[in-house]
């Protein structure tokens, strides 16, 4: 497998450069990464350029709107889907909310959900409050000692009721990777479409949606690399079937029936610059091919570089007594964000951290279903530590160490 070339990388993001976090290593990407140069260049030159209504008839409004779309088109084919399965909206959790409207109305009272209490709350709160309308809602437990969501589990709660199933592909706090596909082919079997929550996947490598099968793919793109915007993969089955949330006269629009709100144009335009990145980074590695096989490559460039890093932060850390890591300790089955409970409230540990040099964040990170379930004191916390492709291995040394004397 190709190695990642860590410079190159790191000559992508204007915040490995700046004086002001020189010194700084970041570990808390799980909750916004940094943004790569190619997103803030076009972010500048539509904010000084393109600034005007998109999609009318003189040049600086062509050019506007032309980019939005370029940002969908590229996006979904990097990541196998088509054009205008693709959309835009503020947020992961509002893009959720929105969803849950709509399935609000679609479905009928005796019909099922089922959600997991593995997931952030953005996937799971807003189908929870199905059942105000007669919806069952059933939970799909996680393991209380690993935090681990058993699909033999979930057989068990599928049958002809069950329209939907909602799951992260990896949480936020437990950071094991979830068998999508597996978990959607059992779905599917039983008649029940899927949500799938990859906020905490998609920066460790774009999946291709449609060979995970999901009918809803969600991600936000300010944690990838991107501008602050939620993304959506809504397959077109689904959503034509799904009731229009945006303006009547929109139905017939696939990227618009789940996104009511205007968009925010200079940050859907600037999004393009995230497939900038993704391709920069395959060609300098010398892969050339389809979009799909580009996001593939750099999905597996990432994770490559991403799992040799993890593995001596999990040996570091699994067997100290007075830390318990969540999710597994094999860098392979795992995103590299790394929950620890302490014993004893995680954000000082945190801010001790900070004096290192580590920039690592302590609390519940909306998951607090998933620390209760876990028995882990949401008030407390966890320490957790985050990193991406862009991190290098004398930063993940570093950390060790200041995790050595603060732990
Ligand atoms: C796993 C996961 N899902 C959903 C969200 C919510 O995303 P957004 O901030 O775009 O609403 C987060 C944010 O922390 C997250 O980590």
């Amino acid at each position: 497998m190709t190695a990642l070339d860590i410079d190159f990388v790191r000559a992508q993001f204007p915040a490995f450069a700046e004086p002001g976090l020189d010194g700084q290593a970041f570990f808390e990407n799980a909750g916004g990464s940094y943004t790569c140069r190619q997103v803030i260049d076009r972010l500048v030159r539509f904010y000084t350029q393109r600034k005007v209504q998109p999609y009318a008839p003189y040049e600086a409004s062509r050019l506007a709107g032309e980019e939005m779309d370029e940002a969908r088109t590229r996006l979904a084919a990097l990541m196998g889907v088509a054009t205008d399965e693709l959309s835009f909206g503020p947020s992961t959790t509002q893009n959720t909310y929105v969803l849950a409207q709509a399935f609000r109305t679609f479905m009928k009272p005796g019909e099922a959900i089922i959600v997991t209490n593995q997931d952030h709350e953005a996937n799971s709160g807003p189908w929870r409050r199905l059942a105000e309308e007669g919806i069952e809602v059933r939970e799909w437990q996680i393991d209380p000692q690993t935090g681990h969501l058993d699909t033999a589990r979930l057989e068990e709660l599928l049958d002809e009721k069950v329209r939907l199933v909602c799951f992260p592909h990896c949480s936020n706090v437990v950071g094991e990777i979830n068998p999508v596909a597996e978990i959607t082919a059992m779905a599917h079997a039983a008649g029940a479409f899927v949500c799938v929550d990859g906020v905490s996947y998609a920066p460790h490598g774009l999946p291709n949606v449609d060979e995970l099968g999901a009918d809803i793919y969600l991600f936000s793109a300010y944690k990838t690399y991107g501008p602050h915007q939620g993304i959506m993969v809504i397959r077109r089955a689904l959503g034509e079937l799904l009731p229009n949330q945006a303006h009547y006269f929109n139905a017939d629009c696939l990227y618009k029936r789940f996104t009511p709100a205007g968009p925010d144009h200079a940050q859907v335009a600037a999004s393009a610059g995230m497939a900038d990145y993704v391709e920069a980074l395959a060609a300098h590695h010398g892969h050339a091919g389809s979009a799909a096989e580009t996001g593939a490559f750099v999905h597996d460039l990432m994770r490559g570089h991403e799992i040799a890093l993890l593995q001596p932060l999990l040996d570091a850390v699994k067997d100290r007594n007075n830390v318990r890591l969540l999710g597994p300790s094999i860098a392979e089955t795992r995103a590299p964000t790394v929950a620890l409970a302490l014993n004893r409230a995680a954000e000082p540990v945190a801010a001790q951290l900070a004096e290192f040099g580590i920039m690592a964040g302590g609390g519940d990170f909306y998951a607090v279903r998933a620390l209760e379930a876990m028995g882990i004191d949401p008030a407390e916390g966890v320490l957790r530590i985050s990193f991406t492709h862009y991190t290098s291995k004398a930063e993940v040394a570093k950390l060790i160490e200041a995790l050595d004397r603060v732990l």
